[in-house]
């Protein structure tokens, strides 16, 4: 038996995770309690876990492969770990609501990210449960919706006029332009594993809803961007320094709250990649 306590701390979504050590490898039942407590609640938190970029690696790699990022710097010895850190990138882009890595065709089933510096006060993350605002929409939007596609565009929240202002910085992100082309995904997305429906669109990468006229794509994903961000499909997360998040990125998106600059913020990530969206 797995001796893992589990706190809700929201209804939608959102669970404190104690009893566990993530910086010790995992035992199976460990690893499975974990696996359903995130199927549960889409987003864990677990308190004073101070860990390496090795551990925190070795941890997220009991869940998937991990993903090397193409823009963000990285922990030079372990590059499945990146890096955000104020003092080296502007890392406004993740001040808009979004689900990581979705200009992937595969993009990431989750990803675990660690709190190295914090500001006194600010710099909060918001994750938005998809499931529960695919639930609380209409029957007839809910029909509508299902069996669309939508565009997840790259330089939508990695612009040319961001990343690529130097000689070097323009060639990193041409590469990651031509490795990244635009991909399709179902609006409505199925859970791999618990097969409960998600909106999986999101400001941050979804540029537009394929099957719709310019203007209804507009007009609907405004709406949608607006509806899967209400603040009861939400939790919001006070960090201290030594806390791990760990989402279900198939079903959640997320917003890092940019109100504390200029004081440091020094975040790292391990992306675990996950199946074709379907
Ligand atoms: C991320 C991200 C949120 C944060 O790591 O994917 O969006 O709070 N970061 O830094
Ligand atoms: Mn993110």
């Amino acid at each position: 038996m797995s001796s893992l306590t589990i706190t809700p701390i929201s209804l939608a979504l959102g669970a404190q995770i104690s009893g566990v050590d993530v910086s010790a490898p995992l035992n199976l039942e460990q690893r499975d309690a974990i696996e359903q407590a995130l199927l549960k609640h889409q987003v864990l938190f677990f308190r004073d876990q101070p860990i390496t970029p090795q551990q925190q690696a070795r941890f997220a790699a009991n869940f998937g492969d991990l993903h090397i990022h193409p823009i963000y710097p990285n922990v030079p010895e372990q590059p499945e770990v990146l890096i955000l850190d104020t003092a080296v990138t502007d890392v406004g882009d993740n001040a808009i609501w979004h689900t990581d890595v979705t200009f992937l065709p595969n993009p990431a089933m989750g990803a675990v990210l660690s709190a190295k510096l914090l500001p006194a006060v600010g710099g909060d993350t918001l994750w938005a449960s998809g499931i529960a605002a695919f639930e609380a929409l209409s029957k007839p939007l809910q029909n509508l919706l299902t069996g669309l596609t939508a565009t997840h565009d790259f330089t939508r929240s990695f612009p040319v006029e961001r990343y690529g202002t130097t000689p070097a910085d323009l060639a990193r992100w041409e590469e990651a332009r031509q490795k990244n082309p635009p991909v399709s995904h179902p609006v409505v997305r199925t859970h791999p594993v618990s097969g409960r429906k998600s909106l999986f669109v999101s400001e941050g990468f979804t540029s537009r809803i394929n099957e719709l006229s310019g203007s209804e794509s507009e007009t609907l994903l405004k709406f949608l961007f607006a509806h899967a961000t209400r603040p009861e499909f939400i939790v919001r997360w006070r960090w201290q320094a030594n806390d791990i998040a760990f989402w279900d990125n198939r079903v959640t998106q997320h917003y890092a709250v940019d109100d504390y600059r200029p004081q440091r913020r020094v975040m790292q990530r391990a992306t675990i990649l996950g199946d074709v969206p379907f």
